[in-house]
């Protein structure tokens, strides 16, 4: 089973790929594979960040046997051939701090503070037609999303069922 690992910056999806990967798992940064297979396309001056040919990536990963059943990480992999997409969630007032600690700018705080609470890689996610499930890290450490992700390998899935993770209210908040 192929799985991708997506979810807002920030909300911990190489934190929990490291994690995963010392425990023996195959854990590959989405980012990383395209620069290896020289799929990475124009510079984003704006956003610091280079395209990615998700098309031409999404070939490359399905005609490679070592990634078969890998876990695939960043915010990109639920583009991507999967068997099953887990999304990690953050309530978005802790994903600013999150992002702040990180020194971003404020610009790029908000965008991907907004993004989460707009569920926007939960519905990109969902529009594939795969199976979606969600982890809300909120108030979870490492390891502990590290454990729901075994449970989900080894089977769980009614437990992070989509739908019941709702950032509605914080959003009214901010009018
Ligand atoms: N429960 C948690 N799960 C994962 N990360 C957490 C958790 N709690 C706090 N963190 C912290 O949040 C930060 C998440 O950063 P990380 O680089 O893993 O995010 P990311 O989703 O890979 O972001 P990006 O999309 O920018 O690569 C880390 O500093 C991590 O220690
Ligand atoms: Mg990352």
């Amino acid at each position: 089973m192929r799985v991708a690992l997506s979810g807002t910056p920030g909300t911990g999806k190489t934190s929990v790929g490291e994690a995963l990967a010392r425990r023996g798992h195959t854990v590959v940064e989405v980012n990383h594979l395209a620069k290896e297979k020289g799929l990475l396309g124009r510079r984003d001056r704006r956003r610091e960040t280079r395209e990615v040919d998700t098309a031409a990536l999404d070939k490359a990963i399905s005609e490679d046997e070592r990634l078969r059943g890998a876990i695939l990480v960043g915010h990109l992999s639920h583009l991507l051939t999967v068997d099953l997409i887990v999304v990690l969630r953050c309530r978005p007032s802790v994903l600013a701090i999150r992002l702040a600690d990180r020194k971003y700018p404020e610009a790029k705080v908000k965008e991907n503070v907004e993004a989460e609470a707009l569920d926007v890689v939960l519905i990109e996610a969902a529009e594939t037609g795969r199976p979606v499930l969600e982890i809300d890290t909120t108030a979870m450490s490492v390891d502990g999303v590290v454990e729901a992700m075994e449970e989900i390998l080894a089977g769980e899935r009614e437990k992070y069922a989509i739908g019941h993770i709702d950032w509605s209210e914080e959003v009214l908040g901010w009018f």
